[in-house]
């Protein structure tokens, strides 16, 4: 198991499929701004196994955690007054991050199946980004079954909008067989899919990571990301 290696043998080695890094490899100029290329590669390896991503490691940005992902996205995307769609009740470091930009926070009420995207009124504003936790709702627990995940992916098609998905504890599962990532099941790269070694491994060692298809997170990132508060990584 991905994580399990990880802690086992060394974030290194596990990087390199076996292969030893040196100090010089991991320090590799050339991987910056977006992390260590075979950190990259390890996990996109894992993310198709795991959770049902096809991603190649040049679309995903290793980031000090899902909060910072958080952030990152939502600089690159929105503008003061933007609309954004959370759950309600919901995360509260998301909350925050999307307030810090001046954006207009649309609340979602949960049910037993997470957020319910038909809630949303439509006496707002179009909404340019909906943020949200289908694997544990956060903090009610619910999982987003597979026909709304297709629902939604089709609301953000209709409405012009991303999907920020927080795969937040996506890698337990006590019964069945994890439901895939929504990321998964985007065929029109709506989805900004962010995850995090915070719940495998230890919350300590502040290690997340953005899979995106988009333009807006390709080599924007690493402008925007180096002007972002505590990203020594991507400075
Ligand atoms: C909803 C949600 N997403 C993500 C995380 C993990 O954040 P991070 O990866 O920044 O530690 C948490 C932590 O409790 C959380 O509650």
């Amino acid at each position: 198991m991905f994580w399990y290696d990880v802690c086992n043998s060394g974030m290194p080695r596990v990087c390199a499929g076996n292969q030893r890094l040196t100090g010089r490899s991991i320090a590799t100029v050339g991987d910056a701004p977006q992390g260590l290329f075979a950190l990259r590669q390890a996990l996109a390896d894992y993310l198709g196994r795991a959770r049902g991503i096809v991603a190649d490691a040049g679309q995903i940005v290793i980031v000090n955690g899902s909060q910072q992902a958080i952030d990152i996205s939502a600089r690159l995307l929105l503008k003061p007054g933007d609309g954004v769609v959370l759950e309600e009740p919901g995360y509260v470091v998301a909350r925050k991050a999307f307030e810090a930009l001046g954006a207009k926070l649309i609340p979602a009420r949960v049910d037993a199946n997470g957020l319910n995207i038909r809630v949303v009124s439509s006496r707002f504003p179009k909404p340019k980004l909906v943020y949200f936790t289908p694997s544990h709702q956060f903090p009610t627990g619910a999982v987003m079954p597979a026909n709304r995940r297709f629902e939604l992916l089709d609301w953000a098609e209709k409405h012009n909008t991303f999907l920020l998905e927080d795969d937040y504890d996506g890698e337990f599962r006590y019964l069945g067989r994890p439901i895939e990532a929504v990321q998964s099941l985007d065929k029109r790269n709506r989805v900004i899919y962010a995850g995090t070694a915070s719940k495998t491994l230890s919350p300590t060692l502040r290690l997340g990571f953005v899979v995106a298809y988009l333009r807006e997170v390709g080599a924007p990132c690493v402008s925007q990301a180096g002007a972002a508060p505590g990203l020594p990584q991507l400075g």
